[in-house]
């Protein structure tokens, strides 16, 4: 398995990673937006030709925002999560950023267990920051 940036030739796997994992899924155009976009950051995991999932955050002064994150649903459970998350961590120390946030729904249990044991603590609420079903959203930050 290696994680890599995204590509272009990437994106319909990722894509459907996407709409299999999130009710609020983002569009195809949506991540065509992301690879546009100098200020943002994507990976993918990839095995033997497979995408099996992908991250991605923006960079904005010194405050890396993690955007997405997912792993398709045959490969969880297999660190994939954890290693993505590691990436994004490493490269926003390596362009200085100073602390990373992430937003996640409260009942997301396997997200808050994997961003808690990487050292992310809660530092604010979100009301109805969801739709689809309407939930709160937990805010989260690492400094680094
Ligand atoms: C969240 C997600 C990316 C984790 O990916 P993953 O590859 O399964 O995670 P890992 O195998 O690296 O697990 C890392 C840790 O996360 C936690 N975790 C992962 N799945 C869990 C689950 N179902 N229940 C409880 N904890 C879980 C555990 O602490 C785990 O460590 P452990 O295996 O040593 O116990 C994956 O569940 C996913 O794609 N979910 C749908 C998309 C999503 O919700 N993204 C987050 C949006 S904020």
């Amino acid at each position: 398995m290696i994680i890599r940036p995204m590509k272009e030739e990437d994106l319909k796997d990722v894509h459907q990673i996407e709409q299999a994992s999130f009710t609020m899924a983002w569009s195809y155009e949506s991540f065509q937006e992301v690879l546009e976009t100098s200020y943002r950051y994507y990976i993918v995991a990839e095995e033997e030709g497979q995408i099996l999932g992908f991250a991605g955050m923006s960079l904005i002064v010194d405050e890396a925002d993690i955007e997405n994150i997912a792993v398709s649903r045959e490969h969880r459970r297999r660190g994939l999560g954890r290693e993505l998350l590691r990436a994004l961590k490493t490269r926003a120390m390596e362009q200085e950023m100073s602390v990373m946030f992430l937003e996640v729904r409260v009942s997301n249990t396997p997200a808050v267990c994997l961003y808690e044991s990487e050292g992310f603590v809660p530092v604010g609420r979100r009301k109805d920051y969801y739709e689809a079903p309407r939930e709160d959203a937990l805010l989260y930050a690492l400094k680094l």
